[in-house]
């Protein structure tokens, strides 16, 4: 089993200094030896490189009406997409390290000419799902799973490849509680199966990621996890530029991904938004790791 490491060190969709050293912080803590320990090969792609203009000052530019950093976004995720489409070709894995969550608009359109039928775990507090019209912020990584869906800009829709990368119908949202107005109608009008923290209270993680799978099971044929550190709450993982209370435990997500490896319906991966900046010594990439090993077939032993 071949499993590429991708380092999607962007900072372009938001903010805040530091979230472009996540793939280094994750790698820092033990990644490659972790997953290779579970009997995969690993190959680590190294950090994505280009001519991004990658200047602190030139950061909150907005070049395009509320969509801050827009060049810087559409040349990173170019590269990012041709990355993972060539290890797809390749037959292995792309694990996406990031990085703030933009540079899910270049994953996904990277996997999605691989498959008819793309479907998409969006493991987060947030939907992403906003465009520049709806977004609060302009920041870009409030955007990536509307621009894959076919809203927005057309140079983000169309980016890599023309078109939609992922049918709103083909989308599980798990661990939502910070929703603006624009997403919620999105998501209303979409049916978009969501299991907000309160459905996850009252259901228990287990029982909503078996609903995740049997959702997407037929109807795909690849799934896609999305997994943003801050789904997880800040307590677990604090070093993330959007942190929400309330959120999941590390045992619970340890659980998710347990059934999500048990489903071996899983084809590719982002871990994203690890801001070692914001961090605690380097416990969210830490975390982060956990996470992976779990989707890898990690299993706690007490
Ligand atoms: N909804 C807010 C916005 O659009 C926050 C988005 C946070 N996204 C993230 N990937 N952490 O600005
Ligand atoms: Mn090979
Ligand atoms: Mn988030
Ligand atoms: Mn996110």
């Amino acid at each position: 089993k071949k499993l590429d490491i991708i380092g999607a060190s962007t900072s372009f969709g938001q903010p805040k200094l530091g979230v472009d050293l996540g793939p280094d912080a994750i790698r820092y803590a033990g990644l490659s030896k972790t997953l290779s320990d579970l009997g995969y090969d690993i190959n680590d792609k190294g950090n994505i490189s280009g001519d991004f203009k990658v200047d602190v000052a030139g950061h909150s530019k907005k070049e395009e009406s509320n969509l801050l950093n827009f060049e810087g976004v559409l040349n990173f995720n170019e590269h990012l997409a041709k990355s993972v489409d060539e290890s797809i070709t390749a037959g292995h894995f792309p694990l996406v390290l990031g990085g703030d969550h933009s540079l899910a608009i270049g994953s996904l359109a990277g996997i999605s000419s691989h498959y008819e039928n793309l479907g998409v775990i969006w493991y987060d507090a947030h939907g992403d799902l906003n465009d520049s019209h709806t977004s609060p912020s302009g920041n870009i990584h409030g955007m990536p799973l509307a621009a894959s869906c076919g809203v927005g800009h057309e140079r983000m829709v169309n980016l890599y490849n023309d078109g939609v990368k992922v049918k709103p119908e083909n989308v599980v949202l798990v661990g939502m509680r910070d929703l603006d107005e624009g997403e919620k109608k999105y998501i209303k009008d979409n049916n978009i199966l969501t299991f907000t923290m309160v459905d996850i209270r009252e259901k228990g993680i287990k029982a909503v990621m078996e609903e995740a799978v049997s959702y997407l099971k037929d109807k795909t044929d690849g799934i896609h996890l999305s997994l943003d550190v801050d789904a997880l709450d800040p307590v677990e993982t604090p070093g993330t530029g959007t942190p929400v209370d309330g959120g999941l435990s590390l045992s619970e997500t340890q659980l998710a991904m347990r059934i999500l490896n048990k489903s071996e319906r899983i084809t590719s991966m982002d871990l994203v938004e690890v801001n070692p900046l914001l961090d605690e010594k380097n416990k969210t990439a830490e975390k982060a790791v956990e996470i992976a090993a779990h989707l890898f077939g990690k299993v706690q032993r007490y």
